[in-house]
């Protein structure tokens, strides 16, 4: 990377990004730059990401786990033996298990778009779960999706744990809800985990952890780029930077450019100033009025919510 001093303005190529992974490219060239979250997910990236789940800051994780052990018998009588779980978002299936000997499932369907993380952890499951059928399946969770011909229509139930909901902007995340409705009959059901709104402070030390493995998840994406592009991000000239946005109710999070610097990849260059950022992720925290509307909005009629004593996270069932 060179300073901008030494790159003219003029001799920047204007040209629109094209080819693979041109989303990417061009939200670097944006301004403000942006970069969706799903470029966090290489193998490195989904490996600290498990690392954060175990953060003593960052709390999702455990509430969710605690939520769906305190109402395993309420959960079960809800979801009879022999149903088809469909996991959106899967990663290394850890949640599954607990989710499989609670359910006992027929079949397992892992869905995730880092395939490394996914196989390993599908091959973990199906040893754990014998009488389950997995299967992984590697797919754009922000595109449409085809699930394979051969899982049941019958009995599906989506799983999609982790507050992973926030990680879209609302109309984003309505039109998710809607695509997974789609993949469900009648009889189906939509089981949701969601972080709910809370002090700032709390949501803020989860996203800013003392151990600092949030900051090396957020500055991964400069080294997976790196990959995708041939850019030439140095990962020492940015900071990771998470804050509570009031307005929009979410973390955002940024990499904020420590010097003025231009960043080049074949065909482009960004100059960005000292303190510019690349906006990387928002997590949008929800109220337990404002996710049941959405939730009715995308089709789904009833919504049974199971919340942990500090009211700081909801896990519902939704049925179309
Ligand atoms: C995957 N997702 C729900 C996480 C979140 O909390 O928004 C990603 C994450 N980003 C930073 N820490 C965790």
């Amino acid at each position: 990377m060179d300073s901008p001093e030494e790159l003219a303005p003029a001799a920047v190529p204007t040209a629109e990004a094209h080819g693979p992974h041109a989303d990417l490219a061009a939200g670097l060239l944006a301004t403000p730059a942006t970069a969706s979250p799903k470029y966090f997910y290489d193998a490195r990236g989904s490996a600290l990401f498990e690392q954060i789940t175990r953060l003593p800051e960052y709390y999702p994780t455990r509430t969710e786990q605690h939520i769906l052990s305190t109402h395993a018998v309420a959960l079960a009588g809800e979801i009879a033996p022999g149903a088809t779980v469909i996991e959106w978002g899967a990663g290394n299936c850890d949640k599954a298990r607990q989710l499989c000997s609670l359910l006992a499932p027929a079949r397992f369907v892992a869905l995730d778009i880092s395939v490394e993380c996914l196989r390993e952890g599908a091959r973990r499951l199906q040893a754990a779960c014998p009488a389950v059928q997995v299967s992984a399946l590697a797919a754009d969770l922000t595109a449409e999706l085809a699930l394979p011909a051969d899982v049941p229509c019958e009995r599906r139930v989506v799983f999609y744990p982790g507050s992973s909901i926030g990680n879209f902007d609302p109309p984003q995340a309505l039109d998710l809800l809607r695509r997974m409705r789609r993949l469900l009959g009648r009889d189906g059901a939509l089981l949701l985990g969601v972080d709910l709104l809370k002090p700032v402070p709390v949501l803020e030390a989860a996203y800013n952890d003392a151990a600092g493995v949030t900051a090396a998840f957020n500055r991964n994406l400069l080294r997976h780029a790196n990959r995708l592009l041939g850019s030439d991000f140095a990962e020492r000239d940015w900071e990771h930077h998470a804050f509570f946005n009031a307005a929009h109710g979410r973390i955002e999070m940024h990499l904020r450019a420590l010097r003025d610097l231009v960043v080049r990849w074949p065909g482009h260059a960004r100059a960005f100033r000292r303190g510019e950022s690349i906006h990387t992720e928002n997590s949008h925290k929800y109220s337990l009025g404002g996710i049941t509307d959405l939730l009715a909005r995308a089709g789904f009629s009833q919504a049974q919510p199971w919340i942990d004593a500090q009211g700081w996270y909801a896990v519902l069932l939704a049925r179309p």
